[in-house]
């Protein structure tokens, strides 16, 4: 099983990752994207530019979810384990699908056409769920991608990613408290393991 993990910035999945991570061991594998590849370095380095190009940016994302799904992502699933992502495909179509407006036509559309013939989609997608606000205020808006009115287009993609999906997305309130966002999230996955 594939479960992401995904939300703006801010919304607080990462610690929840952490905190999964700590508390599962044997059967399960956690990992993120980007990635600690030297593709993920790339990718971090282009997040840190302002002038990147979107169109080049999109494809070193795409590059290091290729490399990830091949090298971590499939043989995890073969050995049969609970494969936990950190962000994965739908950052790509919520974020790029942004970032590429006025670039391409119907770019959140573009993004998921690019991905669709090779991608694994997720089992199941815990959607981090918290305003652009309380987000962009947690998150420091350090980078270009951490601002007020980038970020809640970023959740309007994942809002119609989930209209798209409803079985496959979890919303799970993420402007609670870290306690209860992580107990939320630890009863899905306990739901999910049990079925
Ligand atoms: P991440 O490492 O999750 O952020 P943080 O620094 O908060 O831990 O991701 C870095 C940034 O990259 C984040 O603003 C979201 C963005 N991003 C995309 O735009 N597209 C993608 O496909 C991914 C994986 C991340």
């Amino acid at each position: 099983m594939l479960v992401t993990l995904e939300g703006i910035d801010g919304s607080g999945k990462t610690t929840v990752w952490e905190a999964l991570r700590e508390a599962r061991g044997d059967g399960f594998t956690f990992t993120r994207e980007p990635t600690d590849s030297w593709y993920g370095d790339a990718v971090r380095r282009s997040i840190g530019e302002d002038g990147a190009d979107p169109l080049a940016e999109l494809f070193l994302y795409t590059a290091d979810h290729a490399d990830h799904l091949s090298r971590v992502i499939e043989p995890a699933l073969d050995a049969g384990d609970v494969v936990i992502s950190d962000r994965y495909s739908d950052s790509r179509y919520a974020y790029q699908g942004v970032a590429l407006d006025g670039v391409v036509d119907r770019p959140m559309e573009y993004v998921r056409g690019v991905h669709q013939p090779w991608t694994r989609p997720p089992d199941v997608t815990l959607f981090f769920d918290v305003d652009p606000e309380t987000g962009a205020a947690r998150a420091g808006a350090t980078n270009k991608f951490e601002q007020v009115e980038f970020l809640s287009r970023v959740r309007e993609n994942y809002e119609q990613l989930a209209e798209y999906e409803p079985e496959r997305f979890v919303r799970i309130d993420a402007t609670q408290s870290p306690e209860e966002v992580l107990a939320d999230a630890e009863n899905v996955l306990d739901r999910l393991l049990a079925e």
